[in-house]
């Protein structure tokens, strides 16, 4: 290597970042565990980077890719989700970005999962119940009951990496499928889950014979008992179909009184303050938030309000908040080694130089010959 390559990381990722070190690469970590101040992040760039670490707090566009023009030469992004990087500027300065996809799929499917389990199951008040001792008896029906998961409908909005792992979790309790996607159906999937389905019919597994099908957004809407969300965050003029503010007041509107609604997307997905009205005027049932319009949530939060509390979980985007989920330096198993995997392939030539065969580069329509 001619000269020393430096990578600058908006945080730490852990043991991963040793693999570079050991390869013989300057790195610099930004050592405090709140996101730098843009201005410093351009400061490094402009220092001369070639690889910059980033994640999904990092604000990544025009003004990073400037400072970097000619010297910086890839963005890592250490999260699968990258709505903080402006696509089109990258494409613009022709640098490309990589993600952390497959790594973190199972973690947050079942994560989506358990937050359905805990809101149908009132885990958080019946446990309050316990801790302020104000469990006085045990009875059929007082103070509350819960919902059963097992044989229920759920509306799976987006069907990318996430949500058919979420489908096939939910298989497994037996619950019928509504599937919807704004740009992609995954038919071959969707049929084999419904084979699956027949088979656990046929062999007594299952009591009831369950089915999974594509439809469309008013219908999942209408007739599902849960909703979980698995869309990218995409505004106006990003696609041709934007899932900013998908679930508005007109959708929520749809939703069955004894619905509820689980988010382990992108918090901008949904109108928030719409989303506290349906909880507090029972246009709707409950509601398992991970992702927020404005992270962390600040105090002034509708959806902090406490006669809401009971039926509003909310989780600090924690879905894929497993220790080897995150920090495993094994690109196959962890987002710390995939996201270092992916900035190696960029800045070592791997795949023959060609960016558009790198597996974890997002932006390759910017590199096409
Ligand atoms: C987390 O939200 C991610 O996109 O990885």
């Amino acid at each position: 290597m001619s000269h020393r390559l430096r990578v600058f990381a908006t945080c730490d990722i852990g043991d991963a970042l040793n693999i570079l070190r050991s390869r013989g690469y300057k790195v610099e970590v930004y050592p405090n565990p709140e996101p730098p101040p843009k201005s410093l992040i351009i400061e490094k760039v402009k220092s001369g980077v070639d690889g910059l670490i980033t994640t999904l707090r990092d604000p990544i566009d025009a003004e990073i890719f400037a400072a970097g023009n000619d010297t910086l030469k890839v963005v890592a992004q250490f999260a699968v989700g990258f709505d903080n990087i402006n696509r089109a500027d990258a494409n613009r300065y022709k640098i490309p970005f990589t993600h952390t996809a497959d790594v973190l799929t199972e973690a947050t499917a079942e994560f989506a999962f358990f937050l359905m389990g805990a809101l149908a199951r009132k885990l958080w008040p019946a446990e309050h119940l316990t801790r302020d001792h104000r469990w006085s008896y045990w009875h059929p029906y007082l103070p509350f009951l819960g919902d059963e998961v097992t044989g229920k409908t759920i509306a799976i909005i987006g069907t990318g990496r996430i949500g058919l792992a979420m489908i096939k979790k939910c298989a497994g309790f037996d619950m019928n499928i509504l599937c919807f996607d704004p740009a992609y159906e995954n038919h071959d999937y969707i049929r084999a889950i419904q084979e699956v389905k027949d088979l656990r019919f046929q062999r007594g597994i299952s009591r009831e014979r369950a089915t999974i099908r594509y439809t469309t957004l008013d219908e999942a809407l209408r007739a599902a008992d849960f909703i979980s969300l698995h869309v990218p965050l995409l505004r106006e003029g990003e696609s041709a179909t934007p899932t900013y503010h998908l679930i508005n007041e007109t959708t929520l509107r749809m939703m069955k009184p004894t619905a509820m609604i689980i988010n382990t997307s992108r918090g901008p997905v949904v109108d928030e303050k719409a989303l506290a009205r349906a909880l507090k005027e029972n246009w709707i049932a409950g509601a398992a938030l991970d992702v927020y319009e404005k992270e962390p949530l600040p105090p002034d939060s509708p959806l902090l309000d406490p006669a809401i509390a009971d039926r509003c979980r909310l989780l600090p985007h924690f879905a894929s908040a497993a220790s080897i989920t995150r920090l495993s330096a094994d690109p196959d198993k962890g987002m710390a080694g995939r996201c270092v995997q992916g900035l190696i392939d960029v800045l070592e030539g791997n795949y023959g130089g060609d960016i558009t065969k790198m597996p974890y580069v997002v932006n390759k329509e910017a590199f096409e010959k």
